[in-house]
């Protein structure tokens, strides 16, 4: 297997960004997010940047979008594909350290299939709460639980690996994230699942490709051996053969929704923060 993935994690995510994260990512910015034009936006955890791309479009030249992760990998190679884009910028951070952090200088931060990887979701809240204007938006889209063919990727293909993987992974019930979301001090305005409509992979490369760089290549190819593969492909999808199609099954695919508002008083009777206008 490892011969199959020529390319580095981060180009393998980019590649994934675009085929399992895109298209809902972006209804969800029309739908929900809403951005105006002349917004300040802060990307929380953007990856490699394709929807922070979109952000900065949407804003137009008046607004500016500021996008942050941790992985140096993918921002640099966000800052290769999108450096020419003036009111965009890519910078090494994360919820706990990111520019503007505690400023109140944000209109939204958005927050991408990101939160779940983070440990401290206190410290994520209140860090995002502090960072926004008032009557500001926070936007962000995050699961519960690993699609459990991922987890029998790890159990079956990575054993050696497993404890480590699964490590990585701080996905909470929606309740909890709930929350935090209202002690950091917002009011939440939407929460609701919708299922990835993305999740199909065309063959057994294309999804373990996906699970290695979702784990920023700590998924190992080299352990996967042809006999561990015979045992995973009862995992995979319904019938064992491809294409391994995930969508509309809610324990593999479902995805939380939250948009909540920074309180701010007589301001929200204004705001529209309902429906896109
Ligand atoms: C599944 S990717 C989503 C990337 C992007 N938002 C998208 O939609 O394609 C999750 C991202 O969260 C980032 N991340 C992990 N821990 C983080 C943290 N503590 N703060 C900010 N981002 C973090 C990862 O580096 C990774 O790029």
């Amino acid at each position: 297997m490892s011969n199959l993935f020529s390319s580095n994690a981060a180009e393998g995510y980019k590649q994934g960004s675009l085929s399992v994260q895109k298209v809902d990512g972006e209804k969800f910015i029309q739908t929900d997010v809403c951005p105006q034009a002349g917004d300040a936006i802060l990307d929380l955890g953007c990856g490699t940047g394709e929807l922070s791309a979109y952000l900065a479009d949407l804003v137009g030249p008046e607004g500016k979008v500021v996008a942050v992760d941790p992985d140096k990998e993918r921002v640099l190679l966000a800052q290769q594909s999108y450096g020419n884009v003036k009111n965009l910028s890519f910078v090494e951070g994360s919820a706990s350290n990111f520019p503007g952090i505690g400023s109140q200088s944000y209109d939204i931060v958005f927050s991408n299939q990101v939160i779940h990887w983070i440990p401290d979701k206190e410290e994520v809240f209140k860090n995002v709460f502090g960072s926004l204007k008032s009557g500001g938006k926070l936007a962000a889209r995050y699961i519960e639980r690993l699609p459990s063919f991922v987890v029998s990727a790890y159990k079956v293909l990575n054993p050696e690996n497993t404890e480590r993987l699964c490590g990585m992974f701080h996905g909470e019930e929606k309740a909890k994230t709930e929350q935090y979301c209202s002690s950091a001090g917002f009011r939440i305005i939407k929460s609701y699942d919708l299922m990835n409509s993305q999740l199909v992979f065309q063959n057994i490369h294309n999804l373990l490709k996906w699970i290695w760089t979702l784990t920023h290549g700590v998924f190992d190819p080299n352990l996967v051996t042809d006999e561990r593969l015979q045992r995973y492909y009862p995992y995979s999808s319904r019938d064992g053969k491809p294409p391994f199609d995930f969508r509309g099954i809610k324990e593999e695919s479902a995805v939380c929704h939250l948009i909540a508002v920074k309180q701010a008083g007589d301001e929200l009777k204004t705001l529209d923060v309902t429906h896109c206008k």
